[in-house]
């Protein structure tokens, strides 16, 4: 295998929001491991992100860790000056941060819907805005084909509705718009902007879906392939998407899910 295939983003600068755990860590240490240097945002956890940090160097990549709130737009503009001091310019951004905070319909407060759209879509707006001026100031560099590519990091419930958690699903429904449509605005400046929309990856968000034998049991019946995913499954997803070897990709979601957008309990009819 040639260098540059095993080293696909080489020179070229990412930043992963959310990036101190689960999928975000993944991605990041993911990035760096195909040769990007990396920028680990993280909100309040500096020790985890300093361990994502420690991950990336002791495998001889480049990282910072970066603190900030992507759902404030104050912290958002900081967050992208404090990379463009660290690393001169930005070519990816995985918009990963994401938060659920479930209840059915009727329990849930105006505070737990505010908080995950202001997460998981105003988040993903504020960091694709500031991601988009970067790009278009800076122009396409010799690294990459394209002037810049944004990675939204959605969800299987931007297609599946999903009871008891209407705040996340509208705003992964949201997403995919938002990501369609941000990329049929930019497509032309060379910009290309996805999603992935990971099923059930193993991580603390959905700890108690999979921690215990029956649960476990009971969530691979959703998965037609027969295994939960792991973090990993989408850091490999991400690299391409971030690469020109998807230079033709843009406005599309990429479902790493197993197979559980796939309606399973039709399998045996209808
Ligand atoms: C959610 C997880 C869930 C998965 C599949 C994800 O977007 O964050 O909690 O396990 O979708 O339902």
């Amino acid at each position: 295998m040639s260098d540059s295939a095993a080293t696909p983003l080489k020179g070229q600068k990412a930043l992963v929001t959310g990036a101190d755990s689960g999928i975000g860590a993944a991605v990041a240490v993911s990035l760096a491991e195909a040769g990007a240097a990396v920028g680990v945002n993280h909100r309040d956890s500096g020790e985890a992100a300093d361990d994502v940090v420690r991950k990336i160097r002791e495998k001889d990549g480049e990282a910072v860790q970066l603190k900030a709130d992507v759902s404030r737009e104050g912290d958002v503009k900081a967050l992208f000056d404090r990379f463009m001091e660290e690393f001169g310019r930005i070519d990816i951004l995985v918009a990963n941060a994401g938060v659920q905070k479930d209840a059915p319909l009727t329990n849930m407060s105006l505070e737990d819907w505010q908080k995950v759209v202001d997460v998981n879509l105003t988040g993903v707006f504020l960091c694709m805005r500031e991601a988009v001026h970067r790009f278009l100031d800076q122009g396409i560099a010799p690294v990459s084909k394209a002037a810049g590519k944004i990675i939204c990091m959605s969800s299987v419930h931007e297609i599946i509705p999903w009871a008891g958690h209407v705040n996340y699903a509208a705003s992964k429904g949201g997403l995919h718009m938002m990501m369609k449509t941000v990329a049929q605005e930019t497509a032309e400046r060379k910009i290309r902007v996805n999603s992935i929309a990971p099923g059930a990856i193993k991580t603390e968000i959905n700890r108690e879906s999979w921690e215990t034998p029956e649960a476990e049991k009971k969530l691979l019946k959703l998965i037609p392939y027969g295994r939960i995913g792991v973090p990993e499954d989408i850091g490999k997803v991400a690299v391409w998407l971030a690469s020109d070897d998807s230079d033709y990709v843009t406005g599309a979601t990429l479902v790493v899910d197993g197979g559980m957008t796939l309606y399973p309990a039709f399998a045996g009819n209808g």
